[in-house]
């Protein structure tokens, strides 16, 4: 169950993002992963904008961990940001992490994920990025069933 798809400027990789938004029920936590510049924050941008959150959708590298609220019309009410490229596992826990990540009103959003992979739940999905040249990425949906 794995997709490849490649993208060849960024308002593709956000359309992207917002697409896989769409089919969140609540409760997921979606990890990112690649190369700085691979494309992350761009994807993270269009999810957060297809979740109906409130922008603007600044990166979360000097923040660690961005929450956003998000419409009544949806069964879920939080979306955390993170970008972990910076810490540790502990940092994240020290931010409330377990409670966060049991809540099923919260869908959570991961860029550097591996680097807090002890904490990751199995269950999370993960999405690959991979830089092709200037303006094309190399997107893989790894446990995400996806339609383009
Ligand atoms: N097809 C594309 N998809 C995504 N971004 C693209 C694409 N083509 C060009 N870009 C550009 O590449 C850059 C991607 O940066 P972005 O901040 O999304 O990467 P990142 O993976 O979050 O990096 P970092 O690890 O530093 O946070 C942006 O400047 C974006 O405009
Ligand atoms: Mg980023």
């Amino acid at each position: 169950m794995q997709k490849e798809l490649i993208t060849e400027k960024s308002s593709e990789t956000q359309k992207l993002g917002e697409k896989m938004a769409k089919k969140m029920k609540g409760g997921e936590v979606v990890c990112l992963s690649g190369d700085l510049g691979a494309g992350k924050t761009t994807f993270a941008q269009g999810f957060l904008r297809g979740l109906g959150a409130e922008g603007p959708f600044v990166s979360p590298t000097f923040l660690i961990m961005k929450q956003y609220k998000i419409g009544r019309k949806k069964p879920f009410r939080e979306i955390y940001h993170i970008d972990a490229y910076r810490v540790n596992a502990q940092n994240i826990i020290d931010l409330g992490w377990e409670e966060i990540v049991k809540n099923k009103n919260n869908i959570i959003i991961i860029e550097w994920a591996e680097k807090i992979s002890e904490i990751i739940p199995q269950s999370a999905l993960e999405v690959e990025f991979e830089w092709l040249d200037k303006n094309k990425r190399k997107i893989r949906f790894k446990n995400f069933k996806f339609l383009k």
